[in-house]
């Protein structure tokens, strides 16, 4: 089950190429991605209306699309404009499009009731094309429900363990216990990790200052995207991060991080990790992207094995800890915004 009002992002704009074809699942159903001539994104079903073809077997034709197989031909809006061999073209041929647009770097789907899809829903990722933040995009692929990945990013003393030697490095982060809040979109995290002996393994070699560290995470998860946005950093001990004073060698860090539902078993996981500081710094960008893309390939191969043994679990309960306040609440809201949508389209 998925929410389907919402804006998921489902490609990174720069894989959208002029006359390229992209073929993606998104909530279970296949669709084909294209750019027109005057750079906007279309989404139709991939499907063709005829014998089911996927339309991604296809060629573009101008801001067009022909089946390959017997070759109707559907404008961006999956209209059948083209049949071969008749005047005009057979009723029911068209297939179905998707509202989308193209917004901080990423290309936005809504898979829902088409008359809600209002673009001020768009998850705020302006980190990605602000001068003042440094980060380059990267995808990730979980053979896992999407939600045992959101489960994941609300409980973050998994930190001390999955990310022992990466992104965590203290078990401080397991003893602490997070303020966990109910927004208007979902939840917010806070976490406050003080006068730690060091860094996170992952800032090695990148440090700006030596000595105890005040560390924190402080995120949101709106429930209905799946937007993770995160900030995180590292300021001197006892210099007032904690009451919003950031000494000048403070190191902030931005992160967002998109789940989108492939399928019930897949899940896609487009995320940043931006830098505020040394912005002309691309070797830290670079090692930024790759030291967070090896700490969540740990997180993958946890969350992948996990599905595993749920699949073979049946109804077996799984225990509660004093760790679980942000995943239950999270869980709590994602199911009742389920079953509103499913009552307001009489499921
Ligand atoms: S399946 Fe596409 S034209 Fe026949
Ligand atoms: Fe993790």
């Amino acid at each position: 089950m998925f929410i389907r009002n919402a804006w998921y992002a489902s490609a990174w704009g720069h894989e959208l190429t002029d006359n390229g074809m992209l073929p993606r699942k998104i909530l279970g159903t296949s669709l084909l991605f294209f750019r027109k001539s005057d750079g906007e994104v279309k989404v139709l079903r991939d499907r063709c209306s005829h014998r089911f073809a996927p339309l991604s077997l296809g060629r573009r034709e101008g801001d067009c699309v022909r089946c390959m197989y017997h070759g109707l031909v559907f404008d961006g809006d999956g209209k059948c404009v083209e049949e071969p061999g008749r005047k005009g073209v057979s009723p029911n041929t068209d297939v179905p499009s998707y509202p989308a647009v193209e917004r901080h770097k990423l290309v936005w789907v809504w898979m829902g009731d088409a008359d809600k899809a209002d673009p001020d829903l768009i998850p705020d990722c302006h980190q990605h094309e602000s001068p003042e933040w440094a980060s380059i995009p990267r995808t990730a692929h979980f053979k896992a429900n999407y939600l045992l990945v959101l489960d994941n990013l609300l409980d973050f003393s998994h930190l001390s363990y999955v990310h022992e030697n990466s992104l965590g490095g203290s078990k401080t982060i397991a003893e602490t216990r997070p303020k966990v809040e109910q927004t208007n979109k979902g939840v917010k995290l806070t976490r406050w990790y003080l006068g730690e002996p060091g860094f996170a393994p992952y800032l090695k070699g990148y440090e700006r200052f030596t000595g105890p560290v005040d560390r924190w995470n402080i995120y949101d998860l709106s429930t209905r995207s799946n937007h993770f946005s995160m900030s995180s950093g590292s300021a001197p001990a006892n210099t007032g991060a904690p009451e919003g004073k950031l000494a000048p060698e403070t190191m902030v860090f931005h992160s967002n991080q998109l789940i989108t539902p492939e399928d019930e078993n897949n899940t896609h996981y487009f995320w940043t990790y931006a830098h505020n500081f040394a912005l002309e710094n691309s070797e830290l960008t670079q090692a930024l992207a790759e030291r967070i893309s090896a700490g969540f390939q740990e997180d993958r191969d946890m969350i992948e094995a996990q599905q595993l043994v749920v699949n073979e679990s049946g109804d077996d309960k799984m225990a509660f800890i004093l760790a679980d306040n942000g995943l239950t609440l999270g869980r709590r809201l994602i199911e009742a915004e389920l079953a509103a949508e499913a009552a307001e389209q009489g499921r």
